[in-house]
């Protein structure tokens, strides 16, 4: 059967170890590249190739033989998160297995099964209509969970190769099982390291304890000064350009399928929090937030050992909304953290990756060809929702090239994306590659803007 092949394709392409965050993995990403490039030639797509970045390579590959008909740049990546910790895994994370109807794996639903979603449905287009609908353009990279460090400087060095009417990406989540869901905002991100130096050397916390700042402690301090009591971030002008949910928007929101108490115990936490005013939607899809996702400082081994840290170290982010920008926010946090820190210790801000926020406009007619195809792809109309992740250069697309994007995944709030155990449902993966199939009908449908075939 069909479905069975494309489970068994799936499984070869998820068995590459693309980490891109590991330089011990570069050789497993550069195959991960060539096994994508291998598989679009294999489904048809043409000039097909590597590009050549200053980091990890981009697999480019097209179909252009639909004249006067709409083109796609389908948009995804190849390259996964670390797996650590490695012993929460059920299964081996690059032997992917099936339970219950899951596909369990590194990448499974971020962002490899989703991209080979669209590669089968190309794939079955070719095999039972000859060709595509449309044109379309594969650009699929290979550090997007690093930050894409060297794509835009690519995309604005290659816009007649990436010239399009529309971007389609797969690589966010329904909002629910058999809830099938579009996406048409995302937040934006900054990300810094903070260092904290108090002395040159670890100290004996008993003959020094006392008489010389803690690091630790006030890294602790600092960063307990970044949220008040009712989960605003106190970073002075933090909020200027964050554009108000519409009352419209907040009814919406309402009327999507949540319940508070299931999501609470499925993340195991014992009582939820966040800025007051806002449900869980308003404050993961339309507020911003500041982060702390990772501390070091200190003794950390077995048993104790009475020290005083030399160093403390944070890494930090901010997810942002429209209007605000990486740039404008970074440099507000950069000031407070100054002006906070006490002068005891030496602090250093390390700016990391970043991205604007996204949104796209409520009636745009790609959206609406997304929410039909998914529709018969799924037999159920869609809900149209934001996410609370990031994938920045949707408005690198939008700036640079002027195209909008279309964002459909099939990924479930409980796919364990960045953590142990990610998994993909097939049934969505399924569902997936016919909705896929329906969506290039449905663009090819549209009128090209007529000026976009590079
Ligand atoms: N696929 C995610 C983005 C995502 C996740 C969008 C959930 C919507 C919902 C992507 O692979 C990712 O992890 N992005 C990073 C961005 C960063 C590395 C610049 C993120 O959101 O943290
Ligand atoms: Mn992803
Ligand atoms: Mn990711």
């Amino acid at each position: 059967m069909q479905r069975d092949r494309y489970v068994d394709e799936l499984k070869q392409f998820l068995a590459i170890p693309s980490i891109s965050a590991l330089p011990e993995h570069q050789g497993d990403v550069r195959r991960a590249a060539e096994w994508t490039a291998d598989q679009m030639r294999h489904i048809g797509l043409q000039n097909v190739k590597l590009m050549e970045t200053p980091g990890n390579p981009i697999v480019y590959g097209d179909w252009l033989n639909a004249p006067g008909a709409p083109t796609i740049l389908f948009y995804g990546h190849y390259d996964v998160q670390p797996v650590d910790p490695v012993e929460l895994w059920e299964s081996p994370p690059f032997e992917a297995t099936v339970r219950d109807g899951e596909l369990y794996a590194r990448g499974a639903a971020d962002d490899k099964g989703q991209v080979f979603m669209h590669l089968k449905a190309v794939e079955a287009y070719m095999k039972n209509a000859g060709g595509l609908p449309l044109n379309m353009k594969f650009f699929i990279e290979g550090e997007e969970e690093v930050g894409s460090a060297h794509l835009d400087e690519f995309v604005h060095a290659n816009k007649p190769l990436l010239a399009a009417d529309v971007v389609v990406i797969s690589d966010t989540a329904m909002i629910g099982k058999g809830v099938p869901s579009i996406c048409y905002g995302l937040r934006g991100l900054v990300y810094y390291q903070i260092d904290l130096r108090g002395t040159k050397s670890d100290l004996h916390s008993g003959v020094f304890g006392g008489a010389v700042a803690n690091p630790a402690f006030v890294l602790c301090q600092l960063i307990a000064q970044m949220k008040d009591k009712g989960g605003r971030v106190k970073i002075p002008g933090f909020y200027d350009d964050v554009r108000p949910l519409t009352d419209a928007e907040r009814e919406e929101w309402k009327k999507l399928p949540f319940n508070e108490k299931s999501y609470r115990k499925e993340l195991g936490a014992p009582k939820l929090t966040g800025e007051t005013g806002y449900t869980v939607y308003e404050r993961t899809w339309g507020r911003p937030t500041f982060e702390v996702n990772g501390l070091l400082s200190g003794f950390t081994g077995e048993g104790p050992k009475t020290v005083i840290a030399a160093v403390a170290m944070a890494k930090v982010s901010m997810r942002l909304v429209p209007d605000q920008t990486p740039e404008k926010i970074g440099a507000l946090f950069e000031q407070y953290m100054k002006k906070v820190a006490p002068k005891t210790v030496e602090l250093k801000l390390t700016r990391m990756h970043g991205g604007m926020p996204w949104m796209a406009g409520f009636d745009d007619p790609f959206l609406r060809a997304a929410g039909r195809a998914v529709e018969k792809g799924f037999g159920k109309a869609p809900v149209f929702n934001r996410e609370g992740g990031s994938i920045p250069v949707v408005a690198t697309f939008q700036q640079a090239l002027g195209v909008p994007s279309v964002l459909f995944g099939v990924g479930l709030p409980d796919e364990n994306a960045h953590a142990p155990n990610e998994k993909l449902d097939l049934g969505n993966f399924h569902g997936g590659i016919i909705s896929s199939a329906y969506l290039y009908q449905e663009i090819a449908q549209l009128r090209p803007s007529g000026e976009s075939h590079g």
